[in-house]
């Protein structure tokens, strides 16, 4: 019996989770929350409603495109916070999940949206304002970023956000935000200065340096677990035009891009006005690998620096290098919808060496993938940008955000590793390839000490865990404010899409049966451990049921650090099969 249990927790293992079906109940339960949603609310949309589909087409990705029971769109924050008050105390509600919808350009599937379960769209919450005099700029959450620039450009002033103008703001902005001027000003979250949000039961509060400070923090960085946000107040700045646009380079480039890339990372304290990143891309149109360079001058001065002549050196195929408004450089960044896209992202240390070994095992990818697949019409992205300390710098003058960047000493590298494919049947596929892959780089990065914590939220794939990743401190700091802004756990239960604190770190496994209990403790990517809870879910009256719980719920409750170590760093290799991804609670029964 125990062994066929373990056949059995090995193929459930193996099953991906999260696609946004996890316990949402029925369908029918639902649309009666939702038709008690709809006595508040005038704009409620059904499966049946043309809008519905519209709506749902416009998630960047088509592996974001859900069925939830109905698409609730508040119009101001009033609205939102009736949204929440009746979804936490409806009768009609009591089992309903929700997810939370801002741009939707997150891709995998359950961070923006949920299969029957209600979706808050917050795409009506899409304004820019400017107070001319102090001037903050106010955002709200369902605007995209090529939208606040068109307000903001002809201003005089714009403000440290996207560098695609289609991703939406509220996401990007609660997990960090990388943009052109981050060198310059920090990530884009440090930048705010107060946040409006709704909290579970539906108070409306704010976030700033003066006011619930904590929550101010914690929300740079934290992102979905202590409420909906329903706008930014951000620091816009004076400026004019950049200078910047797109390369292309033939592959044989390559050597001299890894070593251009090499120098630029190590220099860019020196240059915070510049940006760039570069990345190899197998395009259709192309059948091949090229190489993209994104380059920009923040001050519009044409190759400013000669932080640039490296890769200005480098012969290029087409350039549309330019002096241009921001929206319009970002317009250019767009990528292209109707995909499954499927990302994953891991930091490194800049050495040449772990550069050329990502671009070659990308090349071994696109290879496989050709041949395995059967179908050209695929995009891989093997992309590098830079993380200099300067990063972290402009955070902790800022306030401090919950990256956890303050502990890297050097300036890193992150990757960004992603796959568009056609169908689902070629995302489940394409998403386990790109798992292996990114499972070799790591090795080879560990083998020459060159692998870093840090994993990026905006770019983890579900199955990555990057609040674990920015620090024990960050990881508690994000959890006691969740537990004291949201005393409910409705942002953890009831709103579990996203990446949760409440899931962070550690996974426990239970299987049961009549004669034995398998109990597995998975950690995945925490190299500190964490203080989490246990996500126990025993269902069978046994008696060794019972004490197991009970073992595991002591530990819990008294945080007996140590046996939690132990646990998780005996790494129970039962099976090369305990690869789970996180969030992922497995539960077999007999
Ligand atoms: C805001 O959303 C409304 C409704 O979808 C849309 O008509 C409008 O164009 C949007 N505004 C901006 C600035 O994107
Ligand atoms: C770039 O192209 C020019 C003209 O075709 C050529 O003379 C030069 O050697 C090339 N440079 C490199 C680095 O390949």
């Amino acid at each position: 019996m125990c062994r066929l249990l373990f056949v059995l927790a090995a193929a459930a293992a193996a099953v991906p989770c999260s696609r946004g079906d996890s316990g949402a109940g029925l369908k029918g339960e639902n649309s009666a929350c939702c038709s008690a949603l709809s006595s508040d609310l005038p704009s409620i949309l059904s499966p049946s409603s043309p809008q519905y589909t519209i709506r749902t087409a416009s998630y960047w990705s088509r592996s974001a495109q859900l069925s939830p029971a109905c698409i609730i769109q508040p119009r101001t924050t009033q609205d939102v916070s009736v949204v929440l008050a009746t979804l936490r105390t409806h009768p009609a509600c009591s089992d309903t999940q929700f997810a939370v919808r801002s741009g939707g350009h997150m891709s995998w599937a359950g961070a923006n949206n949920i299969d029957n379960g209600v979706t808050i769209d917050l795409g009506y919450l899409n304004g820019t304002t400017l107070d001319v005099k102090t001037r903050v700029a106010r955002v709200q959450p369902g605007a995209r970023w090529g939208g606040v620039y068109a307000v903001l450009d002809p201003l005089g002033v714009t403000v440290v956000g996207g560098r695609a103008a289609g991703v939406g703001v509220g996401g990007f902005l609660v997990g960090g935000g990388n943009s052109f001027y981050s060198a310059q000003q920090g990530f884009a979250c440090d930048t705010v200065v107060e946040f409006e949000l709704v909290l579970g039961r539906g108070e409306i509060v704010k976030a700033s340096a003066q006011e619930n400070s904590d929550l101010f923090q914690a929300l740079k960085g934290g992102s979905s677990n202590f409420g909906v946000v329903t706008s930014f107040a951000m620091q816009a700045f004076p400026a004019g035009p950049l200078w910047g646009g797109v390369v292309s380079y033939p592959k044989s480039t390559t050597q001299q891009h890894i070593d251009a890339y090499v120098s630029w990372t190590a220099g860019l304290n020196d240059y915070p006005y510049g940006s760039s990143l570069v990345f190899w891309t197998y395009l259709p149109a192309v059948g091949d690998i090229v190489i993209l360079g994104v380059y920009e001058d923040t001050t519009g001065t044409v190759a400013a620096s000669p932080a640039f002549d490296k890769v200005m050196a480098i012969n290029g195929t087409t350039s549309t290098m330019r002096v241009d408004s921001h929206k319009g450089l970002t317009d250019e960044l767009e990528q292209p919808t109707g995909y499954h896209d499927i990302w994953f992202t891991l930091t490194f240390k800049n050495d040449p060496l772990i550069y050329a070994h990502i671009v070659f095992l990308h090349e071994q990818m696109v290879q496989a993938w050709k041949s395995e697949s059967g179908d050209p019409d695929f995009i891989t992205q093997c992309m590098f940008q830079s993380i200099p300390t300067i990063f972290a710098k402009h955070s902790i003058a800022k306030g401090g955000n919950m990256l956890g960047l303050h502990r890297l000493a050097e300036n890193v590298v992150m990757l960004l590793l992603n796959i568009a494919v056609k169908t689902p049947e070629l995302e489940v596929r394409a998403s386990a390839m790109l798992r292996r892959y990114v499972e070799r780089i790591k090795e080879f990065a560990e083998s020459r000490d060159g692998l870093v914590e840090w994993v990026y939220l905006n770019y983890a794939d579900g199955s990555q865990d990057p609040l674990a990743s920015y620090g024990l401190e960050n990881v508690e700091k994000i959890r006691k404010v969740a537990e004291k802004y949201d005393p409910d756990g409705v942002f953890q239960k009831k709103a579990p899409g996203g990446f949760k604190i409440s899931k962070v770190g550690t996974i426990v496994v239970v299987f049961t049966a009549a004669d034995c209990i398998v109990v597995v403790v998975v950690q995945v990517e925490l190299l500190v451990v964490a203080p989490v809870p246990i996500l126990l879910l025993v269902r069978v009256p046994s008696k060794l049921v019972i004490v197991a719980h009970l073992i595991l719920g002591v530990v819990v409750r008294i945080k007996v650090l140590s046996i939690l170590v132990l646990l998780v760093r005996v790494k129970l290799l039962v099976a090369s099969f305990l690869v789970v991804p996180p969030a992922c609670i497995v539960f077999a029964d007999d």
